[in-house]
């Protein structure tokens, strides 16, 4: 499967305003399903500095992404193939932090973009882990790709911190659809309430446009794949969070000739280059 109308890679961004809402997870136990279902798939930690798809897939990376960005080997050398139950996953592992803490120089953004595009031309999907908040960094990874994935659970302070999100990725890079999952429901009809509370606010004030792609549940199960270091999908395939995931998958990729994020910017398609783009 790839992008249907442009035989490019689909790259999906998993985004969220407030942290620990279940991205990680998410791209870790969507991955596996994909790749169950034969997708070629290649998971992007951009997550800088708080990165930690390496360790729910227990794997040790020789080299992250920061050597890229230091320019001593290209992306390929720092992909890392990783054996998850049945199937193998690539990964492009996490710049670590250092004396700058986590915010890249924008010169860093676009190696890395690029760095992706790169090592993204082999593959049928991308899934970026663009971390936590409305930094630079995230809003980057968020304009580059094709569709954008907020998560959120449904707490008020995850709901607000997800409109904050849509807001600065609407208000700097044009982007005019997102696709929200909420993770955590309680109940079925959480997943909806919080939706048309976050459709009911944006309306009132931007002009983009939210779908539900997806309701995952609160299951204890997850925390215990978790400990366990394998994605919920691996460790628990039958579990009330792993039947949603796949659910969430098959729409993803149902949807996907007509629902592209329809921002400004697609750095991540051949022959685009990040720089002079309004990038920031
Ligand atoms: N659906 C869920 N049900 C129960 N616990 C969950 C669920 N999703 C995530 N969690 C818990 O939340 C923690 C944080 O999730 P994580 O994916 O690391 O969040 P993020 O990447 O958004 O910071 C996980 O380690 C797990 O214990
Ligand atoms: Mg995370």
């Amino acid at each position: 499967m790839s992008n249907s109308q442009t035989g490019r890679p689909l790259t999906v961004a998993v985004t969220s305003g407030k942290g620990g809402v279940g991205k990680s997870q998410l791209i870790a136990s969507l991955a596996v399903a994909l790749k169950q279902e034969g997708h070629r798939t290649l998971l992007v930690d951009a997550d800088i500095g708080c990165g930690n798809l390496d360790v729910l897939f227990n794997f040790r990376p020789e080299r992250d992404l920061r050597a890229v960005l230091s320019g001593e080997c290209s992306a390929r050398d720092v992909l890392c193939t990783v054996p998850v139950g049945d199937v193998e996953l690539d990964v492009l592992p996490a710049p670590a932090a250092n004396r700058h803490g986590s915010e890249l120089a924008p010169a860093e953004l676009i190696t890395m973009v690029d760095a992706v595009r790169e090592v993204g031309r082999d593959y049928a999907v991308i899934l970026v882990d663009t971390g936590a908040g409305v930094s630079r960094n995230p809003m980057m990874f968020g304009a580059a790709a094709d569709r954008i994935m907020v998560v959120a659970n449904p707490e008020p302070t995850s709901l607000r911190d997800a409109y904050t999100a849509v807001k600065v990725l609407h208000d700097a890079h044009g982007i005019n659809r997102f696709e929200l999952v909420v993770n955590m429901s309680q109940n079925p009809k959480d997943g909806k309430r919080v939706y048309r509370q976050l459709v009911s606010v944006v309306e009132q004030f931007l002009p983009v446009e939210v779908g539900l792609l997806g309701v995952l549940p609160a299951d204890d199960r997850v925390m215990r794949a978790v400990r366990a270091r394998q994605p919920t999908t691996v460790a628990y395939p039958q579990s009330a969070y792993s039947h949603s995931v796949r659910v969430l998958m098959r729409r993803l990729l149902e949807h996907n000739a007509d629902s592209q994020a329809s921002g400004q910017v697609r750095y991540f398609e051949p022959g685009a280059h990040a720089a002079g783009t309004g990038a920031p």
